[in-house]
């Protein structure tokens, strides 16, 4: 039976598109039941809509008065992807930390793409970080979404080498190509239940 996927994401949304075009190239055993973020202004969301996905805002502003803001917020994301029968979560340029509120509702299966080979240049602006370094090499990472940020079980890389004259425009948009096939590979695996953590190596079953 095909993965139930849903997607949140807060901006344009490249990576959802590519998981589409996979799911329709019959390379990702797949649907998207729904597209959620927490900006209204995310082209990601009309990206979903154009596809005929269903698209969901909700608004991080609503939960402000709440004990536990964050928490709050991620128990009414879990539920509404819950609702949509989404049994893994992909985070696809999703600029919020998720919580273990959030995390708990989808063990293992809850996946994140990061720009650079982890542990190398976690959190934000990661292209920019590896050219800063001096980095002669970076790349994505696909893997699990545990508490600390991106830090989880990586599931798989993929290395782009940085020219001398990369800006962080270019260096991005050559990862960005690589994302796009790293990205729907990894959730074929775990489509295909082939993805066995121990620990934190991910070990992929033949
Ligand atoms: C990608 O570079 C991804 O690795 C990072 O955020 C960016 C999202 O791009 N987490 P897009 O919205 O999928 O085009």
């Amino acid at each position: 039976m095909a993965l139930a996927l849903g997607i949140l994401l807060s901006g344009r949304g490249s990576n959802l598109v590519a998981i589409l075009d996979a799911i329709q190239e019959g390379t990702l055993d797949a649907l998207v039941k729904v597209v959620v973020s927490n900006k209204a202004t995310a082209a990601g969301l009309e990206r979903a809509k154009a596809r005929g996905i269903q698209v969901v805002f909700i608004d991080p502003k609503l939960f402000a008065q709440e004990e536990h803001p964050r928490e709050a917020y991620d128990v009414a994301v879990g539920t509404l992807l819950k609702e949509h029968g989404v049994e893994c979560v992909g985070l696809a340029g999703y600029m919020r930390i998720v919580t273990p509120a959030l995390i708990r509702m989808f063990p293992w299966n809850m996946l994140n793409i990061h720009p650079s080979l982890l542990p190398a240049f976690p959190g934000l602006n990661a292209q920019k970080q590896a050219l800063e370094w001096g980095a002669k090499v970076s790349g994505c990472s696909v893997h699990f979404v545990t508490e600390g940020v991106d830090e989880g079980p990586i599931i798989c890389q993929k290395a782009v080498v940085i020219h001398e004259e990369d800006t962080v425009e270019t260096l991005s948009a050559r990862i960005l190509e690589q994302e796009h096939q790293l990205y729907p590979q990894a959730l074929q695996l775990l489509a295909q239940g082939r993805l066995q953590v121990d620990g934190r190596t991910v070990g992929v079953l033949p």
